[in-house]
């Protein structure tokens, strides 16, 4: 690269102020595949910092301006003589800073919803109107500062205000997810003819900087890999492979007693069909029974916990405890490096400071506990994917030449089933239960009268409004009339914030008298129950040729009776996101063919013992996450 290029990169660069969004990765990844350089910078990043940037894009965030505690710019930001772009938290900042008022408003917008843009603003340029957006907020902007024009309402409140002079521009919705259809378009406006900026950074440039990375950060020492089979590692894999010698390379397949029927016998022959030779090493009893430490206290063994984040963390540490008895058993130096796969929305939703300084905890994950922290600080993690998001490294794992068998593979978590057995030891109510569920009834008597509602005695995650949500899930009964349901499933959580997830229970009406919970941990006669019913999901999906229709499938066991001794319950997950940082149902009838669908709920309740209902998720994300834990 000519020093001169160099040089306009550099100048080109985009800053990106980082108000805790669970987005913020996404802005980011938005800018670069449009071609330009970006850095994640934190939201009080002072002015003389930020002059050397071409353009200063602030992210949303999970707190409110209004609030004592609120994330706060260098006061004279909006001086700068840049061209700023406000989304959600930052137009909010924009708004207030500048004079402006903002206020909670009477609902929440969680959801896509229609805005209406003005004709000629610069920054919704080539849009007709209306367009769908995504929103995510409570509070909205009351009154723009004087100077600013509002450019964009949804209903009565202002989603967008700019002022063109300036080339302050700020939007209330989130143009960097896939719900807001004409996103990129923002941004493409906002740089190209705003700020005037030209696209110079390719995928070649990415390869080149993650091999210069693994080779600058490794240099001679022995590195141990873990590869689930997962696109994220086996990619990871093979980027070490061609950046060092075969020699410092140890990689391993671990059975955590958590995988699926027959999977890690399938995923070390692709492996192996691939070029990349792993050593299966099984570690199930390990894992089922190890603990870790939480405020100075050892935990319950793993088969005997049932808080999610836990569970995650004692999976996380003994991953670390795999790699110590490596260590020890294969004479490797204890400055050994540990790669990971892990990607950028992996990282954001952890609240890692790696990825955001101010993102709230929607999960920790198995990459990004405590103990992967201090190896981190001892620099001996290298993690050369966590700038990417699973779409861009598939491509890198193309340029690489691994097969799609690989490359196309649904993701599966790290923790695995673990994380998809729902554990238990009470039924979930919260003290005003029966208020919230003559809410809901009264809500879904006056809007759909045909369906029932009700609230069940489990909570799973959810994120809204950019922080981590943990709630009722919702089951709905009635007919199988699709649109209706997904309709009444995205306006639930809106009208009832005890719940963040709305599933359809197939079958009959729910008894609500007879409604229990089966107590349930991470047993081996569980794990075998999620395994029978997941393997006929993906028979099926298999003879239907269906994987390609949907991102990821999880099946989960959720511990609600319905009714039925020690009875539990299966669902289906099928959820369409590019990225997972946002995403949307795979809807039946459509993606999900009915016939296909009778199948799988036939076969799970006559072949596999104690399942008593099978339910499938209605849920966008937001307000719900992809698994349920
Ligand atoms: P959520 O549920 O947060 O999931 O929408 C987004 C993506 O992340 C995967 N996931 C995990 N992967 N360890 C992992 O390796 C974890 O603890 C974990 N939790 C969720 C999930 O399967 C989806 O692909």
């Amino acid at each position: 690269m000519t020093e001169e290029r160099r040089q306009s990169k550099k100048e080109q660069k985009i800053a990106i102020l980082d108000a805790g969004s669970q987005f913020g990765g996404l802005i980011d990844r938005n800018v670069r595949e449009l071609g330009l350089r970006t850095e994640l910078l934190p939201l009080d990043t002072p002015i003389g910092k930020l002059k050397k940037y071409a353009a200063i894009i602030i992210s949303g965030g999970p707190k409110s301006v209004e609030d004592a505690d609120a994330y706060l710019c260098d006061p004279d930001l909006f001086s700068l003589d840049k061209p700023i772009l406000g989304i959600c938290y930052g137009l909010q900042l924009m708004a207030k800073l500048l004079g402006g008022s903002v206020g909670p408003g009477d609902i929440r917008e969680d959801g896509p919803m229609d805005t209406v843009f003005i004709e000629d603003s610069a920054l919704f340029e080539g849009f007709n109107g209306t367009q769908r957006v995504l929103m995510t907020h409570g509070d909205s902007v009351q009154t723009v500062p004087e100077g600013y024009v509002v450019s964009g309402r949804s209903g009565s409140l202002i989603s967008a205000i700019e002022n063109p002079a300036r080339k302050h521009y700020g939007v209330q919705f989130h143009p960097e997810v896939f719900q807001t259809v004409r996103g990129v378009d923002i941004f493409r406006n906002f740089l190209f003819n705003i700020a005037g900026l030209t696209p110079d950074y390719t995928i070649d440039d990415l390869e080149t900087e993650v091999l210069e990375h693994i080779k600058s950060a490794v240099g001679t020492r022995d590195v141990v890999v873990f590869v689930s089979g997962g696109v994220d590692s086996a990619v990871l894999a093979a980027l070490i492979g061609k950046a060092i010698p075969k020699l410092q390379i140890h990689a391993f397949h671990i059975d955590t007693g958590f995988m699926r029927q027959g999977e890690s016998e399938q995923v070390i022959s692709a492996l192996k069909a691939a070029g990349i030779d792993v050593v299966l090493l099984d570690m199930a009893d390990m894992f089922a029974t190890a603990t870790t430490i939480i405020g100075g206290q050892q935990t319950l063994p793993l088969n005997q916990m049932i808080d999610p984040q836990t569970k995650r963390k004692i999976i996380g540490d003994t991953f670390i405890a795999v790699r110590d008895k490596i260590l020890r058993d294969y004479n490797l130096a204890e400055d050994s490096v540990l790669a990971q796969g892990s990607l950028r929305p992996d990282l954001i939703e952890s609240g890692s400071v790696l990825a955001s300084s101010k993102a709230d905890t929607i999960k920790t994950h198995h990459n990004d506990t405590e103990e992967v922290r201090k190896l981190r600080q001892l620099n001996r993690v290298v993690e050369p994917l966590q700038e990417l998001y699973k779409d861009q490294v598939r491509a890198l794992g193309r340029r690489l030449g691994l097969p799609d068998s690989l490359i196309e593979r649904h993701p599966f978590p790290g923790p695995g089933l673990a994380i998809r057995v729902l554990c238990a030891e009470q039924p979930y109510r919260l003290d005003n239960h029966e208020q919230l569920q003559q809410q809901l009834d009264d809500f879904v008597q006056h809007t759909s009268p045909n369906f029932q509602a009700t609230l069940l005695p489990v909570q799973t995650v959810g994120v809204q409004g950019d922080g981590r949500s943990y709630k009722y899930l919702t089951g709905l009964t009635g007919p199988a009339k699709w649109d209706e349901l997904y309709q009444l499933a995205a306006s639930i959580p809106n009208h009832n914030h005890a719940t963040n997830r709305v599933c359809y229970i197939f079958g009959e009406p729910i008894d609500r008298q007879n409604l229990q919970i089966t107590p349930t941990h991470l047993t081996k006669p569980v794990l075998e129950q999620l395994r029978q019913a997941d393997a006929i999901v993906g028979e099926v999906l298999h003879a239907y040729d269906l994987f390609g229709n949907f991102n990821q499938l999880p099946v989960i066991s959720f511990p609600v009776n319905f009714g039925q001794k020690d009875g539990r319950a299966i669902a289906l997950r099928p959820f369409k996101t590019p990225d997972f940082m946002t995403g949307v149902p795979g809807r039946v009838g459509e993606d999900f063919p009915e016939v296909a669908l009778q199948e799988i709920i036939n076969k799970i309740l006559t072949e596999v013992p104690g399942i008593a209902r099978v339910a499938i998720d209605l849920t966008s994300k937001p307000p719900g996450t992809t698994e349920w834990e």
